[in-house]
């Protein structure tokens, strides 16, 4: 891993053109981008003849080294990540839980946590409780800490669950700070309900955990989660869309102008939820993540609203629990961690899924996987421009890849994925200007990884009037309709 590289003769995609050229790189940044690069022989070259070189994937959705559910995820800054490089992926944001709802000490957790990083990853930031000290905390995420995203549980009852008011109260604060306010979206007190019943009637198994908690409650909390953002007048992104229902609630929104962002994750995009019902109990326990891995048609209908842009970015919510934490569920499906895998296979399955399938192209599929312009990493991160840094892949269209989790490179002992194959292959994986995956061999170094710092927004709030001076009134009826004024 030499400090200097020359990637020649591939196709260089970026989000929006592709084009013949060399790629030079000098201590982790991209120096050059254009034909025919002559350099000198301290160079080490790589050879991408018939092969897209393309931006490293950027995963805006994962859980690394996460306490939850009274456990903790099995991989860790450096096994999750290691596990991304050799799928392809050079950046992930990671979602910091608040310690006694500090959000400080919860960044302060996190900063520890993520110190054996090897590659670059950035925050968004869970809000679980309400108060002074949150709403004044939340402005030092965003003004010191490089936090522009913060996120709001709508489930998990009587953990990390918000209600409307507190919802209210974040969606207004971040519209003030420039933040992105994010949602994950299911109707927490119906599931709760859901959950009484199945139990109620015998029902303890994985498959328990789809019955009680469908997609009419996925759909509810979204629908209201959309409305309450435009009530607020303030930009929205809907986290892990894993239905039709969600899905169409977005495409409604996004119809009338509002700005609401859809991810949908690889295990939405490529499963449907028939393992569930696997009589091994860990084969099913696996499957489990809220919202559920849904019935067949769920699937191809997020898949096709990503290829019409009704869903902008492709995360995974890598989240995962081995067998043995699985297994705390045994006797009762509540109590199965939820998280699937998912950082290392993204690139691959998205690939194989959108653009080997003929649903999208080349340079979308750059645009989904690493470039949206959502979290204001660009043209740092998503690009292959000069000036941008070195996260490079280098994308064989005639190869092909299979998923086992015997030969994964996270720690978990199953894969969700296992068994997969299809067309393309990453590799050669360059983080930071270093060739970190080569010939299906990993070599990266702890400690090698940077915080990148996301500044607040301003392309998402353009035409937002923070002041709100004659928004709530736009939304009233019809102009003539009432005669106070008068
Ligand atoms: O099941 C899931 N999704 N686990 C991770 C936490 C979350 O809700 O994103
Ligand atoms: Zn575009
Ligand atoms: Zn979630
Ligand atoms: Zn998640």
């Amino acid at each position: 891993s030499s400090s200097k590289l020359l990637i020649k003769g591939g196709t260089v995609v970026n989000a929006h053109q592709q084009e013949i050229a060399d790629v030079y790189v000098e201590d982790g940044v991209i120096v050059a981008v254009k034909p025919n690069i002559k350099v000198g022989d301290d160079v080490t070259l790589l050879d991408a003849t018939g092969k897209y070189i393309m931006p490293g994937g950027i995963d805006p959705h994962t859980h690394l080294a996460m306490e939850f559910m009274g456990t903790e995820t099995i991989d860790d800054f450096f096994s999750g990540q290691a596990a991304a490089l050799a799928g392809g992926t050079t950046m992930h944001i990671d979602f910091v839980i608040p310690v006694n709802g500090s959000l400080v000490a919860g960044f302060e957790a996190y900063e520890r946590k993520a110190k054996k990083s090897c590659m670059d990853y950035g925050f968004h930031m869970a809000i679980t409780k309400w108060d002074e000290s949150v709403s004044r905390e939340m402005e030092i995420m965003v003004n010191e800490k490089g936090i522009n995203s913060f996120k709001f549980f709508m489930a998990y009852k009587g953990s990390l669950m918000i209600n409307d008011e507190l919802l209210l109260q974040g969606l207004k604060r971040c519209k003030s700070l420039g933040a992105l306010a994010m949602v994950h979206a299911e109707n927490g007190d119906a599931v709760f309900e859901g959950q009484k019943r199945m139990i109620e009637l015998g029902i303890t198994g994985p498959e328990g955990h789809a019955l009680s908690r469908p997609a009419v409650l996925e759909g509810e909390a979204t629908a209201r989660a959309i409305r309450l953002a435009r009530f607020v007048n303030t930009p929205l992104y809907v986290v892990h869309v894993m239905s039709i229902d969600a899905m169409e609630e977005i495409a409604k929104a996004r119809k009338s102008g509002q700005k609401v962002i859809g991810e949908p994750v690889v295990s939405g995009l490529v499963l449907d939820d028939s393992g569930l019902w696997d009589p091994d109990f860990i084969t099913a326990a696996k499957y489990v993540m809220s919202p559920p891995i849904r019935e067949s048609g769920h699937d191809k209908a997020l898949q096709a609203a990503l290829s019409t842009g009704v869903l902008q970015l492709v995360g995974t919510d890598h989240c995962v629990f081995n067998s043995t934490q699985k297994a705390f569920g045994i006797d009762d499906f509540r109590k199965i961690p939820n998280g699937v895998n998912g950082i290392e296979e993204r690139m691959h399955l998205v690939w194989d899924t959108m653009v080997e399938s003929g649903q999208i192209s080349v340079t979308d599929y750059v645009r989904i996987t690493s470039t949206e312009w959502i979290f204001n990493l660009y043209p740092r991160k998503g690009a292959i421009l000069a000036g941008s840094d070195a996260d490079i892949i280098i994308f064989n269209p005639n190869s092909s890849f299979e998923i086992r989790a015997s030969s994964h490179h996270s720690r978990t002992d199953t894969n969700v994925f296992d068994g997969r194959k299809g067309k393309g292959k990453v590799e050669v994986t360059i983080a930071g200007g270093r060739v970190v995956w080569q010939d299906d061999e990993l070599k990266v170094v702890p400690g090698s990884g940077k915080y990148i710092e996301m500044p607040p927004f301003s392309y998402l709030f353009n035409g937002i009037d923070k002041a709100d001076a004659k928004y709530l009134s736009s939304l009233q009826a019809p102009v003539g309709r009432f005669n106070s004024a008068s």
